[in-house]
């Protein structure tokens, strides 16, 4: 019968098969072991806030909406996030309201509030029709240059990969010539050491004496979610601890280092009040790996970075949110943590399957 429902395992090879037609260029065989993963081994995984499909008038699933739950702690209070993904509508169902209806079901359901950070402009449109909100500064990339033009063969690998190859190929010798042009990774004083799921949870919860709005997280969903991150094979992740000059922990990150040079960060978190110092270790630290450019999204914790001789900003994946002002409110300060690793990244790598 046609309407929405929840999704089930059996459903996703049917829900692959769409996924992959809609998005060209992915693999059915592949997208169906992976949604799979994040979705129904997750250990948050909630079966209050489930995956949806769109059935049509013979079965047939005709639009499809993946959601999962991130466990938050908002002012002391313990509260689900769901985060929102992978909106697909099949071709001849098109403009016919499966996209937004699938949507404001999902938007509809026991979250305090909802989250989508890496759409589109479609998804935009529903979103705001819907009653969500774009957090705008969330929408912005940066990037922190290390080697001008192994960056710029980087961006423009990712629209062309004939014109990257010629570009990356003339880097090197470019980078040689040029590398006055930007400004020297910094030399923060203090170290660095790794970071472990469970000290990462510890953290976290410590730093959250601060925070108004961060992530309830456990070792065992980390362990999780640190494994799928490597499992994605997009290149090393660096999980590093920052101590200070004295020894004192100050925060932490973490970060893949990409095949192509591009350090993306999952995450930045300060212990205190002021991220300088970690921001300046994460800069060292991938310039030490061999980064070309250090990429990040302007997140309340990032935004000291703008300005900053070497730091040039770009549009983003669309960030948007579903939550009442006070949430809203948080979102855009420095008293939340919500990071890549906490919304849609993990789980926006179907296309790539
Ligand atoms: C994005 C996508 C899922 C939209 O699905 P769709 O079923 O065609 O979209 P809908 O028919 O629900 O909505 C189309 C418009 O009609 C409106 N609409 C139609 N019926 C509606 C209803 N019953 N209730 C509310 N709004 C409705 C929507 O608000 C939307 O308005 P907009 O064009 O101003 O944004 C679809 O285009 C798709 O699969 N695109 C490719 C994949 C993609 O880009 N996904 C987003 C990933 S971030």
């Amino acid at each position: 019968m046609a309407g929405i429902r929840a999704l089930q395992r059996s459903d996703l090879p049917q829900v692959s098969t769409l996924f992959a037609q809609v998005m060209g260029g992915a693999s059915a065989e592949h997208v169906a072991p992976y949604f799979h993963r994040i979705l129904f081994e997750d250990p948050w995984a909630d079966p209050d806030i489930p995956s949806l499909v769109h059935e049509g008038p013979d079965g047939g699933i005709v639009g499809f909406i993946a959601a999962s739950t991130r466990r938050m702690v908002l002012d002391g209070r313990k509260v689900r996030m769901a985060v929102s993904s992978n909106l697909v509508a099949h071709p001849d169902w098109r403009s016919k309201g499966v996209g937004a209806l699938l949507n404001r079901k999902l938007l509809g359901g026991p979250q305090e509030f909802t989250l989508a950070d890496r759409a589109n402009d479609d998804s935009r449109g529903l979103w705001l029709g819907l009653g969500g909100q774009e957090l705008t500064g969330r929408s912005i990339a940066w990037f922190r240059v290390l080697a001008p033009a192994a960056t710029a063969g980087e961006l423009v690998g990712r629209r062309s990969a004939r014109l990257g190859r010629a570009a990356r190929l003339l880097s090197r010798p470019v980078d040689a010539l040029g590398g006055r042009l930007v400004p020297p990774p910094p030399r923060p004083a203090g170290s660095t050491e790794d970071l472990t799921a469970e000290v990462l949870a510890e953290q976290v919860a410590t730093a959250g004496r601060r925070l108004r709005l961060r992530p309830d997280y456990d070792a065992e969903y980390l362990e999780w979610v640190l494994g799928e991150v490597r499992r994605l094979d997009r290149g090393a992740l660096a999980a590093r601890l920052v101590r200070g000059p004295q020894g004192r922990v100050l925060g932490w990150f973490l970060y893949l280092l990409t095949p192509g040079g591009v350090a993306e960060v999952l995450q930045v978190g300060v212990t205190g009040t002021d991220p300088d110092p970690v921001l300046d270790h994460l800069v060292a630290h991938a310039a030490a790996q061999g980064a070309s450019a250090v990429q990040g999204r302007l997140e309340p914790v990032t935004a000291g970075l703008i300005g900053r001789p070497g730091v040039v900003v770009r549009k983003n994946a669309r960030a948007l949110v579903h939550a009442e002002a006070n949430v809203l409110g948080l979102l855009s300060s420095t008293t939340a943590l919500c990071s890549h690793l906490d919304g849609e990244w993990l789980v926006s790598h179907a296309a790539r399957q």
